[in-house]
């Protein structure tokens, strides 16, 4: 099974899969493995990184990765592949957000830019318009360690993500605090 680890940068992808990882689970870097296979179409010059061909990348892990093994693919691009089996998407209370995109030194414009993406729902459209509803859960890290969050993860590959109810997409609100901004 192949799952897509996703999430507004600062929701805590990497902090979870190192966890995972020395609980024995494979996970993929895609930002790293796009990065070192070529799999990219230009520069995004404003946010001064280069731009991920998914196509290219949905095709070499198809072609790669053809087996029924549990593997997290983990990134902020992870939905947007057509391979994947399940769309885990992390979420984070925008306050709590904030403070976690702060300790990456980002810029405030590109800080802003990602807490807006995240009370905008962009993950989750994205998700919903290429993978449609079946595929996909969301969980609010707001109030979990990474180590609470990974034991969440790990149960529900133990359960082959039967019986995921507390999951269910769209029960996370964060639009009031757009307000906040004007
Ligand atoms: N569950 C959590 N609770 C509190 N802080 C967290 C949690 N998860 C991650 N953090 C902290 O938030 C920051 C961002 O985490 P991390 O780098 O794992 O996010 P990411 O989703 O991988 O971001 P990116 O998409 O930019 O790679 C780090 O400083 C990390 O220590
Ligand atoms: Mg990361």
């Amino acid at each position: 099974m192949k799952i897509a680890l996703t999430g507004t940068p600062g929701t805590g992808k990497t902090s979870v899969s190192q966890i995972l990882i020395k609980n024995g689970i494979k996970v993929i870097d895609l930002n790293d493995l796009a990065i070192s296979k070529n799999f990219t179409s230009g520069q995004d010059s404003k946010r001064k990184s280069a731009i991920i061909d998914t196509i290219k990348l949905n095709d070499y892990i198809k072609k790669n990765f053809n087996t029924n093994d549990t593997i997290i693919f983990e990134s902020h691009l992870s939905h947007l592949l057509k391979c994947m089996d399940k769309i885990i998407i992390l979420r984070c209370h925008p306050k709590e957000l904030q403070k976690r995109l702060k300790t990456k030194k980002w810029n405030k414009k590109k800080i802003q830019e990602n807490v807006e993406a995240e009370i905008l729902d962009i993950v989750l459209s994205e998700s919903v318009e290429i993978q449609g509803t079946q595929k996909l859960l969301e969980i609010d890290t707001t109030q979990k360690s990474p180590e609470e969050l990974s034991e969440k993860i790990l149960e529900l590959i133990d359960k082959k993500f039967n019986g995921v109810k507390n999951y269910k997409i769209g029960c996370i609100d964060w639009s009031e605090e757009i307000l906040k901004y004007y």
